[in-house]
């Protein structure tokens, strides 16, 4: 057994912070933020949290599924943004869309985040535990950005994209994932929580006692070549495990991080930018919603179509990296 995307959903707050925002905040412009990282807007919630957006997100895939809340048997939510520890976000996006019988439960793992989400519902639906699951990628990413510095605030952005995958029968096509992890670079991408154990026990900090490890810190250029070094290498993994050429993929929906990354990855697998699309010059880095966002919008433009193969690819923050192959429906 094995499973098929069978719909996809998304939801972008409308507020939108383009580069000459950003240059009101921070030593930079419009002109370096495009040329660097492809950048030239984000969108940030401002009515909206981790939640409202997943579950926005998730209401959207199932309608464009043609299934109902009630057969949801599996919720997943990856984030690293949550305005809620307890009870989990996928809890209350299962209490928002009224998903009944679902069992809920988050992930966190950054950029990869979406892929290793997607990976662990293919799990549990090829092995008949559950028919029917939505995996969701929803991030606040502005509540965790330092707007004070210039090497991270022109990057991130907020949003959530959603997937349902439903089992289908043994006479479908498996493919098989490939994902790494290194624990040892983590220091490259960090972020440290907000509780305060040694001073106020188990209490939230307040604004004023946050520094700045407690907003997304990057080493950019560490991070940069990690990416290009390690997401054609997992890319050339999964195509090798799962005997496929690269003549076979129709497109790599890459984490949508910097458009140089995005560019420096189809060089070396040698393969066409019209295969690598990119909507990061409107969102920038949604981190684990980046993924399933450009997804729904190829599904919504009508830009897959049946029997298509595509490669999804993560890479962030742990470090962790991963790609997974997909038929789509
Ligand atoms: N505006 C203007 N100048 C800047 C800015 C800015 N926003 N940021 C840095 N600079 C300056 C630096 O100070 C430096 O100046 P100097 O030469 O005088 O010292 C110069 O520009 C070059 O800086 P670099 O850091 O070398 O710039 P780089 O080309 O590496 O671009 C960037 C920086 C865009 C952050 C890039 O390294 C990058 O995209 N890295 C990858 C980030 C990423 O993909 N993260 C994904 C993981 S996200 C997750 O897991 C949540």
């Amino acid at each position: 057994m094995t499973a098929t995307i069978c719909g996809t959903g998304s939801y972008i707050p409308s507020y939108t912070m383009d580069n000459n925002d950003i240059a009101r905040l921070v030593e930079t412009s419009d002109e370096w933020i495009r040329e660097r990282t492809g950048v030239a807007r984000r969108h940030i919630a401002k009515d909206e949290t981790t939640v409202s957006m997943a579950a926005e997100a998730a209401g959207r895939a199932l309608a464009d599924a043609g299934i109902p809340p009630e057969e949801v048997d599996l919720i997943l939510v990856s984030t690293i943004s949550s305005d809620v520890i307890l009870p989990c976000a996928a809890c209350e996006v299962q209490k928002e869309i009224g998903a009944l019988h679902a069992t809920c439960f988050d992930l966190s793992a950054a950029c990869t985040g979406f892929v290793l989400a997607y990976n662990t519902a293919l799990a549990y639906l090829s092995q008949g535990v559950y028919r029917t699951a939505l995996v969701i990628g929803s991030e606040s990413l502005s509540n965790l950005t330092n707007w004070k510095d210039r090497g991270t605030c022109i990057l991130f952005g907020d949003g959530a994209g959603a997937a349902v995958l439903r089992a289908v029968d043994p006479e479908k096509r498996a493919y098989l994932p490939v994902t790494h992890s290194d624990g040892s670079k983590g220091a490259a991408l960090s972020c440290k929580s907000r509780h305060d154990y040694n001073g106020l026990i188990g209490k939230i900090r307040p604004e004023a006692m946050l520094d700045e490890s407690h907003y997304m810190q990057m080493d950019g250029q560490a991070v940069f070549k990690f990416a290009v070094k390690r997401v054609p290498e997992v890319i050339g993994e999964v195509l090798k495990l799962n005997r496929l050429d690269t003549d076979e993929i129709a497109y790599y929906i890459l984490h949508q991080a910097n458009k140089r990354i995005v560019e420096a990855v189809a060089k070396r697998l040698n393969e066409p930018m019209e295969k690598f699309p990119m909507n990061l010059q409107e969102y920038g880095n949604t981190s684990s919603a980046s993924i399933p966002i450009l997804l729904d919008e190829m599904n919504r433009e009508g830009r897959l179509a049946a029997g298509q193969k595509l490669v999804l690819a993560g890479f962030g923050a742990g470090l962790t990296w991963g790609a997974a192959v997909i038929e789509w429906r």
